[in-house]
């Protein structure tokens, strides 16, 4: 079972309640010329509440993630890494549902995607890709537009309130634009906070933010994020862009690092 029963409709696809979920069709079950097997419709889905949108997959303080046999995985990181924690098909079947929030919610048919460097790479590509894929499917285009800001939000390994911005911080190109700001993981929310302000001070016409992780920590302030992947506990993760002294960024799965892995790459 992945990731909590007690939070199923969070992450339905693989629960019993799933099959709850799926009705037979009598019609199809009592026709003799039909294969005898079962055929499954999906019932309507239920709406989730606001808070529970807002809150993405939630994964539970125990959860231990998935065993390395399971999954293939570059052999250089073979020792450095305790489990795949969230594996990267699901982390692109959720970018996929978070374009569809995007695309609900913009309605001008431009957007300006603010991609915050260097984790947020990967979830700033893929997210950008379904949005035109989905834009193809659905006959209703959003031009995406991508810039790049790196930010310092650390100084030693605490967290700070003051914003760093590495390189121009002139975001000018920003004035009267919808504008999608993409982080890979939100922790303290401070970063995001300071940000945003900053953000603000260009009057952008509307300003939405993506992360594909919220941290759950203890101080968690206000979210800003309108678009969460995953809400996860608060352990360092890696992978899928996210890096731990510039190692695992080449690793496709969000996995936990090792101890083993710790010491290869201290600095
Ligand atoms: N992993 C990688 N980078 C980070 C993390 C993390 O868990 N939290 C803040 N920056
Ligand atoms: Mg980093």
């Amino acid at each position: 079972m992945l990731f909590s029963l007690r939070r199923k409709q969070h992450f339905f696809l693989f629960t019993p309640q799933a099959a709850a979920d799926h009705k037979v069709t009598d019609k199809e079950d009592n026709n003799p010329l039909l294969p005898q097997r079962l055929i499954f419709t999906m019932s309507s889905p239920k709406p989730m509440d606001d808070t529970k949108v807002k809150r993405g997959i939630v994964i539970d303080d125990d959860w231990p993630g998935y065993s390395l046999d399971l999954f293939t995985y570059p052999e250089h990181y073979h020792h450095d890494i305790e489990n795949i924690y969230i594996p990267h098909g699901v982390i692109m079947n959720r970018i996929e549902r978070l374009a569809r929030y995007v695309m609900e919610d913009f309605e001008d048919s431009k957007i300006m995607v603010l991609c915050v460097l260097k984790g947020g790479y990967k979830f700033c590509a893929d997210l950008v890709e379904f949005i035109k894929v989905l834009g193809r499917s659905s006959n209703r285009y959003l031009e995406t537009r991508v810039e790049f800001i790196r930010l310092k939000s650390y100084l030693n390994d605490q967290s700070t309130e003051d914003l760093h911005i590495i390189g121009s911080s002139d975001l000018s190109f920003l004035r009267g634009k919808s504008v999608l700001i993409v982080e890979a993981i939100v922790d303290t929310g401070k970063t995001m906070k300071a940000l945003l302000k900053h953000v603000e001070t260009f009057e952008p016409k509307m300003v939405k933010v993506a992360g594909l992780l919220v941290k759950r920590v203890s101080n968690m302030a206000d979210s800003f994020t309108d678009y969460v992947g995953f809400e996860i506990p608060n352990r360092f993760v890696v992978g899928y862009a996210l890096d731990y002294n510039e190692y695992f960024r080449d690793l496709n799965h969000i996995c936990v690092i090792s101890k083993t892995g710790k010491m290869k790459y201290k600095v």
